[in-house]
């Protein structure tokens, strides 16, 4: 397992108006490995993804993945470059089928060679039966399920994901993580978002802690579950 990071974030500020979202966030994600990413809500987890993915970009600082810059770039070619993220709040075409979301991001594929991706994707997280539901009709779980699958459909190098966990059932979330193992050890580095430390003590080598948008601890996670400041700053 390689230990140059992947994804470089130094420095990071993103204003929104008057709120200071990212106050010089600073963090790096190796390669290879499972990185979690917590703290309290409105800490600037999202908003992190969201600069890193090229939604927002941020007003000072900078962003490099695998020693390119990232910030200047469009969410498309960062995709392209290997990196693809899931959103908390799931952001599919309601109106169209599971398997069109899929081939719907597809660029630069053949049609046929899509679908057979999307396909295998569906397989893989056990809703292949829902390919021609309307996404719009899927339960939160589904949807969540679809949204991963989608991220897939990219095939990234790293794979940025916002709360994959949070409000779905401790079977499916088993599920999902079992998932996400087979991911890491077919190559693909994660960044995950999450709450849930019973998740992320079983599945992150290290767990980096954020609040009022600064990265204030990194390591491994039992260390940051008994770090005086992530304490004080959840409880
Ligand atoms: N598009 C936006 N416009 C204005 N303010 C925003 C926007 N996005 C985020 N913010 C603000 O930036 C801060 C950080 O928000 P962010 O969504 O990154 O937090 P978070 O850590 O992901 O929280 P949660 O755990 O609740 O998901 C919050 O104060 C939020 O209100
Ligand atoms: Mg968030």
């Amino acid at each position: 397992m390689g230990a140059r990071p992947l994804l470089l974030v130094d420095g990071v500020v993103k204003r929104f108006g008057g709120v200071m979202a990212l106050n010089g966030a600073s963090c790096a994600v190796t390669e290879g490995s499972v990185t979690g990413l917590i703290g309290p809500n409105g800490s600037g987890k999202s908003t992190l993804f969201a600069c890193i993915a090229g939604v927002e970009r941020p007003d000072e600082g900078r962003i490099t993945f695998q020693g390119e810059r990232l910030d200047e770039r469009t969410p498309s070619e960062i995709c392209e470059m290997g990196l693809a993220r899931t959103f908390q709040v799931t952001r599919l075409f309601r109106e169209m089928t599971v398997l069109e979301n899929l081939v719907a991001v597809a660029h630069g594929r053949s049609d046929a060679a899509a679908v057979r991706r999307a396909q295998e994707l569906l397989e893989m997280v056990e809703i292949r039966r829902l390919e021609h539901a309307l996404a719009g009709t899927l339960s939160y779980g589904q949807r969540k399920l679809v949204e991963i699958a989608r991220a897939l459909m990219f095939a990234p190098k790293l794979l940025l994901l916002d709360e994959p966990f949070a409000g779905i059932n401790p079977r499916l979330q088993n599920r999902i993580l079992g998932y996400l193992k087979a991911l890491h050890e077919g190559g693909v580095t994660l960044f995950l978002i999450d709450h849930e430390m019973r998740i992320l003590l079983d599945v992150c080598e290290t767990v980096l802690a954020i609040d009022a948008g600064e990265v204030i601890a990194s390591g491994p996670p039992e260390e940051i579950r008994r770090n005086p400041r992530v304490l004080a700053a959840y409880f």
